[in-house]
């Protein structure tokens, strides 16, 4: 069977965003949560506390935190990737948090600088200040399927990551395939090993929509089963879902990704299946309507593109 609600974890103001050539202004971004908010997301990671030299792109977080205080209907994570990163978004009034680590050494190297250990170390620092003031710590792991440097991934290596976020307290732990190179079968083999670590409840999946695989990647992801480590059948397969408005997204320092699953698309598929999500699907192509056009260029989503049609 597959889950009668998935929750989406609307990515598109940071992952998205992080991503632009031209800096988008800080008005702009709090509207676009705004309008995402309103379409009934139950979460939208909101920006990043991460060095401004590495992402200028999302330099205004503290602007964009202060703007967004108060609004009520979604939780609004930030990405942290030191300790430095968590105080400064836990005064910007951030609420909860998510850590990145890789799958991948030279993938770390490039996109936090340092080694897939030096980075659990700093977000065992992390996780360990976020549960003193009882702030929920997700964690992501990327390059869960291949690398931009070294090629394919072994699953083993992100069952690993994945094992310890979960083991030193992330809530909710993130599989991104970065660059978007997984199918079904990969994507299957790669879940089999991490769900024989982490009950599969804690899970999400993450896809970059490169090679045109995300949706059978999620449908896939949505459908597995298996017996887990505390040999009890497992009903049902992944229930958290990221995405991105319009498809935006791709992380720069993985060179070649693109964008995000269009969230559109994936709330067409799931509203398709009877999967119930909460969102609006007509706001919510308002609020990639509104983004395409402050950025100037049509939308990622087949869905939006098709329903502005008819
Ligand atoms: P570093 O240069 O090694 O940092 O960068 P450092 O500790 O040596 O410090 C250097 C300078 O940065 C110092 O300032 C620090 O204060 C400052 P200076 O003394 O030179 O003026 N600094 C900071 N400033 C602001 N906020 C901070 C912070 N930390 C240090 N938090 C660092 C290491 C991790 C900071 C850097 O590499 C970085 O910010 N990386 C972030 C890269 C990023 O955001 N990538 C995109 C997100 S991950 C992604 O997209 C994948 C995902 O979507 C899942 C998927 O698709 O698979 C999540
Ligand atoms: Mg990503």
């Amino acid at each position: 069977g597959i889950p009668k609600f998935v929750k989406i974890v609307e990515v598109g103001p940071r992952d998205g965003l992080q991503n632009e050539k031209n800096i988008v202004p800080t008005d702009v971004k709090v509207e676009l949560i705004h309008r995402l908010v309103s379409s009934g997301l139950p979460v939208v990671e909101a920006t990043s506390f991460v060095s401004p030299k590495w992402v200028p792109q999302l330099a205004d977080a503290r602007d964009v935190m202060e703007a967004v205080h108060g609004l009520e209907g979604s939780r609004l994570p930030v990405l942290t990737p030191n300790l430095k990163g968590f105080e400064a978004a836990v005064a910007a009034g951030a609420k909860e948090v998510a850590v990145f680590a890789s799958a991948s050494e030279s993938f770390s190297k490039s996109n936090i600088n340092c080694s897939i250990e030096e980075s659990l170390a700093r977000y065992r620092a992390v996780t360990r200040a976020a549960k003193e003031l009882s702030i929920p710590v997700r964690g992501y792991v990327s390059c869960v399927i291949g690398c931009p440097e070294e090629g394919s991934i072994h699953p083993s290596k992100v069952a690993y990551v994945a094992k310890e976020l979960h083991d030193m307290g992330c809530f909710e732990i993130s599989l991104g395939d970065t660059i978007g190179v997984g199918t079904p079968g990969t994507v299957a083999l790669m879940l089999e090993a991490v769900m024989a670590v982490v009950p599969v409840e804690k899970l999400a999946i993450h896809f970059h929509d490169t090679y045109g695989q995300s949706l059978p990647n999620i449908l896939v992801s949505l459908q597995i089963c298996l017996y887990n480590s505390l040999s009890h059948f497992e009903q049902m397969g992944i229930s958290v879902v990221d995405s991105s408005v319009a498809g935006l997204g791709g992380c720069p320092y993985a060179k070649g990704a693109s964008g995000n699953v269009a969230t559109e698309d994936v709330v067409y598929m799931l509203h398709g299946l009877g999967v119930r999500t909460n969102v609006d699907l007509v706001k919510l192509l308002s609020a990639g309507d509104f983004i395409c056009k402050q950025l100037g260029r049509p939308s990622g989503s087949k869905t939006a593109v098709a329903l502005s049609r008819v």
